[in-house]
C-alpha cells in the first residue's frame, strides 16, 4: 500500500471528503489472500466461537452453500447465483458497518467524559464504518431488498448493536479480535464468490460494469471497472479491516495509540505483521 493518503475525489460543494479512499493498485488488490489468526488465549476462543455461529446464521439468512461453486451433481437450490451473492453481500455489509461506529462512539463519549485524549483510535473505527456503509450502498445499485429481507436487517441491526454495544463496554479487547475473525470470514465470502466470477458461474456480472458510485469511491481506473475488480477492491477493504482489527485486540485498550492513526494505508503490511496472522493453504481456503 502507498504510505501518503491521497486526495483526489471531491465532494459536490467542492471540499475534499475527510475518508477519500486511499488508491489501491492492481497488484495490491491481486495480493489479498485468506488469513487465520489461531485463537490463543480464552478470550480469543470466545470471539472466534461467536463468529462462528454468527456465520452459521448468516449462511441460513443468505442462502449460502460452500458447495457452490461445483455446480456438478447439486440441486439448482445449493447453486449461488448472482442475485444470492448479493443478497449475501447486503446482509453481511448492514452488519459490517455497526462494530466500527459503536467502538468509534463509546471511545468518543468515554473521551468526553474523562475529558482525555484517544490515543487516535476514534478516527480509525468510523472511517471502518464509513468504508462498510459504502460497501453496502454500491450492492444496493446492483440490487433491491424486498421487504423480508428489510425487516431481516432491521432486526439483525437492532440485536447487533444492542450486544455489541454491551460486549465493547464489557471487553473491547474481545470486540477487537471478534471484528477481526468476523472480517477474516468476509474476505473468505469474497474470494469465493471472485473465484465463482472467474469459473464463468455468474454469468450475469461477467460484462457488468461496477455501479458509477464505486467507479469514484475507489477511484478505480479505466480497464478496472468490471465486477471482478469490484469485487477485489471490496475485499482488500475487508482483509484491512481484519488486520487493523486484530492488531487494535492486541493493545492496550486503554493505554496504547492506534498505530494506524496517521497513515491507514499502512495498515495491511504493518498489522498482518504484529498479528501473528497465517494465509490459509489448500482446504482451509475453501471454508
Ligand atoms: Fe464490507
Ligand atoms: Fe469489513
Amino acid at each position: 500500500m502507498s504510505t501518503e493518503r491521497q486526495h483526489t475525489t471531491s465532494t459536490h460543494i467542492g471540499q475534499k471528503s475527510s475518508w477519500t479512499h486511499p488508491i489501491y493498485t492492481k497488484d495490491q488488490i491481486l495480493a489479498v489472500r485468506t488469513a487465520h489468526r489461531q485463537a490463543h488465549t480464552w478470550q480469543d476462543k470466545v470471539a472466534l466461537v461467536t463468529v462462528r455461529v454468527l456465520r452459521w446464521g448468516m449462511d441460513f439468512v443468505s442462502g449460502y452453500r460452500p458447495q457452490a461453486t461445483n455446480r456438478n451433481g447439486l440441486s439448482r437450490g445449493y447453486v449461488m447465483t448472482e442475485q444470492k451473492w448479493i443478497t449475501r453481500f447486503i446482509f453481511l455489509e448492514s452488519v459490517a458497518g455497526v462494530p466500527g461506529m459503536v467502538a468509534g462512539m463509546l471511545r468518543h463519549l468515554k473521551s468526553i467524559r474523562r475529558m482525555r485524549r484517544d490515543n487516535g483510535w476514534i478516527e480509525t473505527l468510523l472511517e471502518e464504518a464509513y468504508n462498510e456503509r459504502m460497501h453496502l450502498l454500491t450492492f444496493l445499485k446492483l440490487a433491491e431488498p424486498g421487504p423480508s429481507m428489510r425487516f431481516m436487517v432491521l432486526g439483525a441491526q437492532w440485536v447487533f448493536f444492542s450486544g455489541f454495544s454491551i460486549a465493547y463496554l464489557i471487553s473491547p479487547q474481545i470486540c477487537h479480535r471478534f471484528v477481526g475473525y468476523l472480517e477474516e470470514e468476509a474476505v473468505i465470502t469474497y474470494s469465493k464468490a471472485i473465484q465463482d466470477l472467474e469459473n464463468g458461474h455468474l454469468p450475469a456480472w461477467g460484462s457488468l460494469e461496477a455501479p458509477a458510485m464505486a467507479i469514484k469511491y475507489w477511484q478505480m481506473p479505466e480497464g478496472q471497472r468490471c465486477m471482478r475488480s469490484l469485487l477485489l477492491y471490496v475485499r482488500a477493504d475487508e482483509a484491512k479491516h481484519r488486520d487493523v482489527n486484530h492488531a487494535l485486540g492486541n493493545l492496550d485498550q486503554n493505554m496504547d495509540r492506534n498505530p494506524f492513526a496517521a497513515r491507514v494505508q499502512a495498515q495491511v503490511q504493518s498489522a498482518a505483521r504484529s498479528t501473528g496472522l497465517r494465509q490459509l493453504q489448500g482446504e482451509d481456503n475453501q471454508k
